[in-house]
């Protein structure tokens, strides 16, 4: 199967995680995959924080409902529209973001890194509690919080297609 292929259908959400550290090296990579996502007029509205911090990755894993796992690493992935100079790509940051962040989810599979999203931004409780815990300032939303690690459980390859989802020329048409 073509490589890439085969690294987008192997990637799934990782939830536990070996105490290895990540090698900062490794972070750096996957921060260059994120930003070598596209972005609408390449405004680029993303920045990112990298929290190794125990006691921070504890704060996540108590305060946010979803994020209880033991990841020596996370990555925050935020967006900036004040970064973007032009008020129509200002609007896209959510998606040029996610791109970004998808970018990292790939790219951690090639290293034989996990990572699970977990889901920040728009639901203002977990945008103001993983805020306070990252410092961010209110111009800067975070998007989604992205634990790395080393995998501790194993998951299978596949793709979820379904033909159905699929309308070919006009809605309605398979
Ligand atoms: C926007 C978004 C938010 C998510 N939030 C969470 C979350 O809070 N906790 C979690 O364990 N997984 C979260 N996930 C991961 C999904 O549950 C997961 O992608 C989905 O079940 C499909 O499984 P797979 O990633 O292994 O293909 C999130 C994924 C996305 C895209």
């Amino acid at each position: 199967m073509d490589p890439i292929l085969e690294i987008i259908f192997k990637r799934r959400s990782i939830r536990k995680y070996t105490d290895q550290p990540v090698e900062p090296e490794k972070l750096e990579l996957l921060l260059q995959a994120a930003m070598a996502a596209p972005s609408a007029m390449n405004c680029k509205p993303w920045e990112f924080v990298v929290v190794t911090d125990p006691g921070k990755l504890a704060q996540f894993r108590q305060r946010l409902v979803f994020g209880d796992r033991n990841a020596p690493a996370a990555i925050v992935v935020c967006g900036n529209p004040s970064l973007s100079t032009n008020p129509t790509a200002r609007l896209f940051w959510v998606q040029d973001c996610s791109l970004a962040g998808e970018n990292i989810l790939i790219a951690a599979v090639g290293l034989g890194l996990g990572t699970v999203w977990i889901g920040v931004h728009p639901v203002a409780e977990f945008v103001r509690t993983v805020r306070e815990i990252t410092g961010l300032p209110k111009r800067v939303t975070p998007l989604g919080l992205l634990y790395v690690g080393y995998p501790a459980e194993e998951k299978s390859a596949r793709t979820q297609y379904d033909k159905k989802r699929v309308h070919w020329q006009e809605y309605g048409q398979e």
